[in-house]
């Protein structure tokens, strides 16, 4: 046998590509190439087989070795080559079970010691390969809980090479190895935040949220400090619904690039929550790194909530790098091999001080900043940004009188915001979008018509200047959220006015 074949996975973004691993032994000069358009992090994989190898007691053949990667078009960039490469040039030495190797995926990355390393991205790629009619695959043992949410599979995990080896017929002593455990940051979404009966008083910024999570509509609260924006702002992803089955599978498979997806507890089902530091940079937003790339905090925060807390704060780079994403729902990462794709629709959560002071809120009577420093604060967020966000409402001190009553809980206004889902998603069926937040003033206008009478009302205040024409489609699309809430089939003229008031932030310009 001077021939041996196994299977791999290569990813790009979210897109896994079944890859065939080749290596040919030639009675040349001892030699080991790898060819195939192999990426940088594959030149440092050699070095890793050939040790790996040798530290499983086996021995590297003493020939040329030529491995190839096909088909050439594909990324060879995804979780770990290395056991493949490892398993092929094994196979044709005659040192396993070719047959065995050649229909098995093997996936992970090698130690110099042999052992398994766990990989990023597991779960699109094991996705991928039974898509592609290749059910068998070898991961590393900590990938093991994340390779069998994959419906489907039939998963193997092994601790080291030998161990794999062994399993594919070879004879070798397999070490009693710990197998190496899964590097995880602690992962995001899913856990609880606080209830929303913790928050006191702030009718209308609580009434903000609701609004804001039934129609996922992008939500700027204002106010000075300690007000509870923050506490408003975290417990959102609370009341939002469950995600369906595709949205876990696509929002798990980012976690798992992200290398943040715990796996124990099953796909992520909960709408994630994103709150990066305001002096996060603009690549942990976006997402990068070598191999392949890491989805950032704007994808990780894919059909959940992105929330930027004290967002005058953050680096003009980084609000800037938002539109993207804003605007197309997804973030491209341009690498050599490819563009890679990350989901990144998330609903946008901006907190902010109303100027430097804080205390510009209301009638503006305490604060002591001038009206060039209260302009240039906010006018960060201002433009592309701000435009897009549709509820911006101010959230003042709480008084004192309202701090006794009881709160309503996240679960009374779960089922409220549940229910509106429900029926935006009847209601615009055959269309792109699910939720009122995506639809298009055109069609706001065009496809609805809502009661006559209300649209011209509408244009009555865009001809008289109380409302901008953009102003006048939030207003309406707000309305649209409110009569979802109230269970109304069409908005009314108070749901109109509702939205409008949902925009004023205590200043003018709609
Ligand atoms: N409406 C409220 N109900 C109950 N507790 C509140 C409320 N507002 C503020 N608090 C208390 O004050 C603390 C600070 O609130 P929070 O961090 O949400 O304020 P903030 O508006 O984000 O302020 P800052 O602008 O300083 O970030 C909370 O941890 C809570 O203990
Ligand atoms: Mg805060
Ligand atoms: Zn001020």
């Amino acid at each position: 046998m001077t021939l041996g074949r196994t299977l791999a996975v290569g990813l790009l973004g979210l897109t896994g590509s079944v890859v065939e691993v080749e290596a040919h032994l030639a009675a040349a000069l001892p030699a080991f190439v790898l060819v195939g358009l192999p990426d940088a992090s594959l030149a440092e994989a050699r070095d890793r087989v050939r040790a790996a190898v040798g530290s499983s007691g086996l021995t590297w053949p003493n020939r040329r070795v030529t491995v190839n990667l096909t088909p050439a078009g594909v990324p060879k960039s995804g979780p770990g080559f290395d056991l493949a490469v490892a398993v092929a040039v094994l196979a044709a030495s005659g040192l396993l079970d070719a047959r065995r190797a050649a229909r098995t995926v093997h996936l992970g990355e090698l130690g110099l010691d042999g052992r398994l390393r766990p990989v990023r991205g597991v779960l699109p790629a094991v996705a991928a390969a039974v898509a592609a009619g290749w059910p068998d695959v070898v991961v590393p043992v900590a990938d093991v809980p994340e390779a069998t949410l994959v419906p489907g599979a039939r998963v193997v995990g092994c601790a080291s090479l030998a161990a794999v080896v062994a399993r594919h017929g070879g004879q070798v002593a397999v070490p009693d190895v710990a197998p190496v455990p899964p590097s995880r940051r602690t992962a995001s979404g899913g856990t609880s935040r606080g209830d929303l009966s913790d928050v006191l008083g702030q009718h209308e910024a609580r009434w903000a949220v609701e609004v804001a999570a039934a129609g996922a509509h992008h939500l700027l609260l204002l106010g000075p400090p300690g007000a509870g924006k923050t506490m408003l702002a975290s417990r959102l992803p609370g009341v939002l619904p469950d995600l369906d089955e595709a949205d876990a599978v696509e929002v798990t498979g980012v976690h798992s690039v992200a290398g943040v997806f715990d796996p124990d507890g099953g796909l992520l089902r909960r709408p994630p929550f994103e709150d990066p530091h305001h002096t996060a940079t603009a690549a942990s937003i976006v997402g990068g790194g070598s191999g392949t790339p890491r989805p950032g905090a704007a994808s990780r925060a894919h059909r959940g909530v992105l929330f930027l807390d004290e967002a005058p704060e953050f680096r003009t780079a980084v609000l800037q790098t938002l539109r993207q994403p804003l605007e197309h729902g997804e973030l491209v990462i341009h690498r050599a091999a490819g563009a890679a794709r990350y989901p990144a629709r998330f609903q946008l959560v901006l907190a902010a001080n109303p100027c430097p002071c804080g205390q510009a809120y209301g009638q503006g009577l305490g604060c002591g900043c001038t009206s060039g420093d209260r302009r240039r604060y906010l006018g960060r967020l201002d433009g592309p940004l701000l435009d897009r966000v549709d509820v911006q409402v101010e959230v003042p001190p709480v008084r004192p009188g309202t701090l006794g009553r009881d709160a309503e809980s996240t679960a009374d206004v779960a089922e409220r915001v549940g229910a509106a889902r429900t029926a935006q998603r009847s209601r615009w069926r055959g269309t792109p979008w699910r939720v009122n937040s995506e639809v298009p003033g055109r069609a706001l206008r065009d496809l609805l018509r809502p009661d006559p009478g209300l649209l011209a009302e509408v244009d009555t205040a865009v001809e008289q200047g109380r409302l901008t024409l953009r102003g006048a489609d939030r207003a309406l699309r707000l309305a649209w959220t409110v009569a979802d809430l109230a269970g109304r089939d069409a908005p009314t003229r108070p749901d109109v006015d509702a939205g409008v008031a949902l925009r004023s932030r205590g200043r003018a310009g709609l």
